[in-house]
């Protein structure tokens, strides 16, 4: 191969270059950081219509609207969250929550959305430390993904709004922040309102990072790397963007040196010395040669590196890595899609990002395991329906050779919403798994006409903008010929029961074209037989009673025509909401090719025989039909063999030959045993594959997809749950009760197992809630007989209501005053840990719980006092404070007058879940230190599954604590 005729004395030269880059990394301390910050966040439902249930943000006279660094309440910079939940991100809120008849289709019937105000608005708040050393740095927050409308606050500065659940929005925070000290920073999300009609999650669903540069630096998604192939060398241009965010003027070079994938510099150069001028930025192009590139291709996704770095008197300031491929792509209107110059068949799938156990919080492991079972099926397309991708699956996708059809959210030609196009462009244009950009799916209200057109034309010049090397697509689903596929580049196919391809391709020969939705057929794993009342759909592929063709009948089309670029099925995974044909009860939709949970259904046999190389011989349904003696069964296979030969219990049942892209089936008169299916190429038997009757579940079998796993904090397993019999055999109609426990440096993050009706939880948390102290009396110690006041049965209602008159005024003298508040327990909560969060109110501090004294002459601050619970009672219970208030050193200083709040941690239940159809799901996370995980899952009456995972030791990525 080309790829691998390496010049032997270029290399030599080349890895001295390395060298040489390397020591001056090392002289030089980093110039730039970029720290995860996914750890340790509080976490508390605020409320989307009760201001007061919202920490009463925003009500303050002047708001931090009106004054910078007047956040209130739960934006404040001093705002107590200790009663909050601490988690770590990602975050889906939504997934968390249970269902309802009345909450929305879309959204898998979780309670969020308007109509629960009180699960639909999350804060986060996340203490940090900056060390004194970053002054004079610029420091960017950045957010890969919020859902959505998301408000931020650094040390109570309002920072700014991103509307968009799925744009990717950062801040320069650099003069917000405390340097050498603590700072925090609050979000706000609001998931009142959808953005799309299938589920999108709630919260933090993606990476933040915390970014830190000089004040001379490339901005966020700064460089754009293109290259053009000629022959034995690539032509590779950067484009870097430097900002200049210092008062005064900065010249500086730009140094850009290409990394290859093997570790080392193939070429370098460093600019003439520029000038920009405080606040300008501007963009400096260098064309790089590169021989004998390493194509980035499907098999061998060769990934290289520009190295920008910024120098000033010879200083590195900056180095900002650029990943990017080299390969060609090319759209042509008659022959599809070429990579690297070869034909390449787009054979796709549509995706939204949500899994089992954890929705739209997917760790990036789990992204990767994800793509990895649609490469395995031969997949090398994933459409980001319908919205930017979180960046994770993108450098996963360059990583693994997928290629990405990337598309944006909203269309439209306004400024406000071009410019989110534009943003995810320039965020994404260096990876080369991208080779598509699309710019609106199904617009019915526009597709078909006039303005549906000059809509799309005015995004596609735009568009090109930002990129001029991928083309433009739009899909479209009722109106092909006129409209939004009338100018179109790329023409995007939305179901082939709309019209005629052909027709449309005679009338617009000089577009390229591919089917971005095809499939929407509706099938549950392990289901052979239709159930409308369960709510479940045989996984036979068929075309629906709607006119959606079968998988099948859409790939024998699409097959069939060169000028098709190829086909994205709706969809690989199957995801919450949507679950059409039914609503409630069901919850997710029937649409994938795997579950839910990522486990394969049937229709994935299928394409693997067409898709892939590898040998397939797939039979269904299963074998197990006692209640359906000496009915004829209808037995498909799935295979690319030549000719298949099936039997039952060893008697033929005859032998077919496959046509290309098709599948064999015969009617079967049942009677138990076992179907054997026996494949043959070029006349000779080449595999055999057989069903059989199962006997009872007898034991719970584990099998991870990863015995080892980076003790790295993020790293996953996914581990299959499987009923077996006797013989170790998977019972497809198990569906049992398990229980999971796990030891060491592992925690389940998430359960589930693919039924679409199931409603049982995704995650077993433990409940924090928090209880307010009120009903506050107080009265001047002096006038009160402790003793008998700190008990509850003391009466204080003549006591005045303390906090009243507000704090002691400068030059008040402060005397001892006696506070007496009150609290409610359930029963539910004594079962809990209970602490009280107290915040001083004064000096010289004594506090008690029913008599009990807690604590004596405290300090000022904040305490934390844990309360065992044979203090506390059901029902009413009493807290005392005796202390000096404080006194207000000026008229505008704010003092504490809130003695905090009870937090309650009641533990969370065993992990559990049922199999569906023989099969659960767990996912296990890295707690982030080395050592054996050990699982387990029980199931009365069964021989328990158990399951070792090692977790290596492994650095967490740079992050913030
Ligand atoms: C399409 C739509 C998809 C999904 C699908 C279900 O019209 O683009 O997002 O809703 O139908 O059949």
């Amino acid at each position: 191969m080309r790829d691998l005729i390496w010049n032997k004395k270029k290399q030599r030269k080349l890895f001295l270059t390395a060298a040489w880059l390397m020591i001056a990394g090392v002289v030089l301390a980093a110039p730039r950081e970029r720290l995860l910050m996914n750890f340790n966040w509080q976490f508390a439902y605020g409320h989307a219509s009760d201001i007061e249930q919202d920490f009463n943000v925003g009500t303050r006279y002047f708001t931090y609207l009106a004054k910078a660094g007047y956040g209130d309440g739960a934006a404040a910079e001093g705002f107590d969250d200790r009663t909050w939940r601490t988690l770590d991100l990602p975050h889906d809120w939504a997934v968390e929550q249970g269902f309802a008849g009345h909450a929305s289709h879309s959204h898998g019937y979780k309670t969020v959305g308007h109509a629960f105000p009180e699960s639909s608005v999350g804060w986060y708040r996340k203490t940090f430390e900056v060390p004194a050393e970053d002054e004079g740095k610029r420091l960017f927050i950045e957010f890969d993904g919020v859902y959505r409308d998301a408000k931020v606050w650094v040390n109570g500065f309002y920072c700014g709004h991103e509307p968009s659940g799925y744009t990717s929005f950062s801040f320069d925070i650099s003069e917000y922040l405390n340097y050498g000290g603590e700072n925090v920073i609050a979000v706000r999300a609001d998931a009142s309102m959808e953005e799309g009609w299938f589920y999108e999650g709630a919260g933090i669903y993606r990476h933040v990072w915390l970014t830190k540069t000089s004040t001379t630096h490339v901005p966020q998604y700064g460089t754009y790397v293109t290259s053009e192939v000629k022959g034995d060398r690539a032509e590779v241009t950067a484009r870097i963007r430097v900002t200049n965010k210092a008062t005064e003027p900065s010249s500086f070079q730009v140094r850009n040196a290409i990394v290859n994938p093997r570790g080392e510099v193939v070429a370098s150069q460093t600019s003439e010395l520029y000038q920009l001028a405080p606040m300008y930025s501007d963009e400096y192009t260098m064309l790089l040669p590169v021989e004998y590139p390493l194509l980035w291709d499907l098999d061998t996704p060769h990934l290289y590196q520009v190295v920008t770095e910024l120098l000033r008197d010879g200083e590195v300031v900056d180095r900002y890595p650029t990943t990017f491929g080299i390969r060609t792509i090319e759209w042509t209107p008659d022959k599809g899609f070429f990579l690297n110059g070869r034909h390449v068949k787009i054979k796709g799938t549509n995706n939204h990002q949500n899994h089992a156990g954890v929705g739209t919080a997917i760790p990036d492991a789990l992204h990767e395991w994800r793509l990895k079972q649609l490469k395995d099926m031969g997949n090398n397309a994933y459409r980001t329906a319908h919205y930017p991708p979180t960046p994770a699956l993108l450098e996963a996708a360059d990583r693994m050779g997928m290629l990405i059809l990337n598309e944006n959210r909203l269309m439209g030609t306004t400024d406000e919403i071009l410019d989110h196009l534009r943003r995810l462009m320039i965020r994404d244009r260096n990876h080369p798994s991208v080779v598509l950009w699309s710019v609106g799916n199904e617009e019915w209200q526009i597709e078909g006409n006039e303005r549906g057109a000059k809509m799309a034309e005015y995004m596609q010049a735009y568009a090109k903008k930002y990129d001029t090397t991928r083309p433009i697509n739009a899909a479209v689903s009722g109106t092909w010929g006129g409209g939004i596929s009338s100018v179109v580049e790329v023409m995007g196919y939305n179901y082939l029961r709309h019209g005629s391809t052909d027709a449309h391709h005679a009338r617009y020969p000089w577009q390229a074209s591919l089917g971005t939705e095809e499939g929407s057929t509706n099938t549950t794993r392990g289901i052979y037989v239709d159930d409308q009342e369960k709510q479940y759909l045989a996984a036979y592929d068929r075309d629906t009673p709607t006119g959606f063709f079968s998988i099948q009948h859409g790939w024998k089309h699409y097959a069939s025509r060169d000028y098709l670029s190829g086909m994205v099925i709706w969809t690989g995974f199957d995801y919450r909401g949507e679950s059409t044909p039914f609503v409630y009860p069901s919850v997710v939709s029937y649409f994938g090719m795997f579950d839910l949970c990522g486990l394969p259904k049937d229709n994935v046999y299928y394409l693997k025989s067409w898709w892939s190389q590898e040998d397939v011989l797939h039979i269904l349904p299963h074998w197990n039909w006692p209640d359906r003696p000496g009915e004829e069964i209808d037995v498909w296979v799935y295979s690319n063999m030549d000719e298949v030969e099936l039997f039952l219990n060893n008697e033929s049942l005859g032998s077919q030959k496959m046509e290309p892209n098709s599948h064999l089936s015969w009617k079967v008169t049942y009677t138990p045993g076992t179907i054997k299916a026996i494949g043959y190429k070029d006349g000779q038997e080449k595999m055999q594959s057989a069903v059989s009757t199962t006997g009872q579940p007898a034991a719970v079998e584990m099998v991870a997809d990863r015995t080892s796993i980076q003790g790295d904090h993020e790293d996953l397993s996914v581990i299959t749950v499987r009923v077996v019999d006797e013989a170790g055999r998977v019972v497809p109609d198990a569906n049992e009760e398990l229980v999971f426990s796990i030891t060491g440096p592992g925690r389940i993050i998430g359960v589930g197992n693919g039924d679409p009706t199931s409603h049982e939880p995704d995650r077993f948390l433990e409940t924090v809630s928090a209880i307010p102290l009120s009903q506050w009396k107080e009265k001047s110690l002096s006038e009160v007989d402790l003793a008998a006041a700190v008990q509850p049965s003391y009466d204080a209602a003549h006591w005045q209501n303390a906090f009243a008159d507000g704090a002691l005024v400068p030059g008040s003298e402060s005397a001892p005053r006696v506070f007496r508040g009150a609290f409610e327990l359930t029963e539910a909560q004594l079962k809990g840990e209970i602490q009280w969060m107290y915040r001083s109110i004064g000096t010289g501090q004594s506090l008690y719980v029913n008599g009990h004294l807690l604590g004596e002459h405290l300090d000022r601050g904040e305490h934390t006092l844990q309360l065992s619970t044979d203090l506390l009672k059901e029902g009413d219970n009493v807290v005392t404070i005796v202390a000096e208030p404080f006194v207000m050193a000026h008229p505008w200083d704010e003092v504490n007058m809130d003695p905090g709040a009870l937090k309650v941690v009641i533990p969370a239940e065993p992990w559990q879940r049922r199999t569906f159809n023989g099969l659960a799901q767990v996912l296990v996370q890295s707690t982030g230190a080395p050592g054996a995980i050990e699982v387990k899952a029980t199931s009365s009456g069964l021989k328990e599954g158990s399951l070792s995972i090692e977790a290596e030791a492994s650095e967490r990525r740079a992050h913030i604590k």
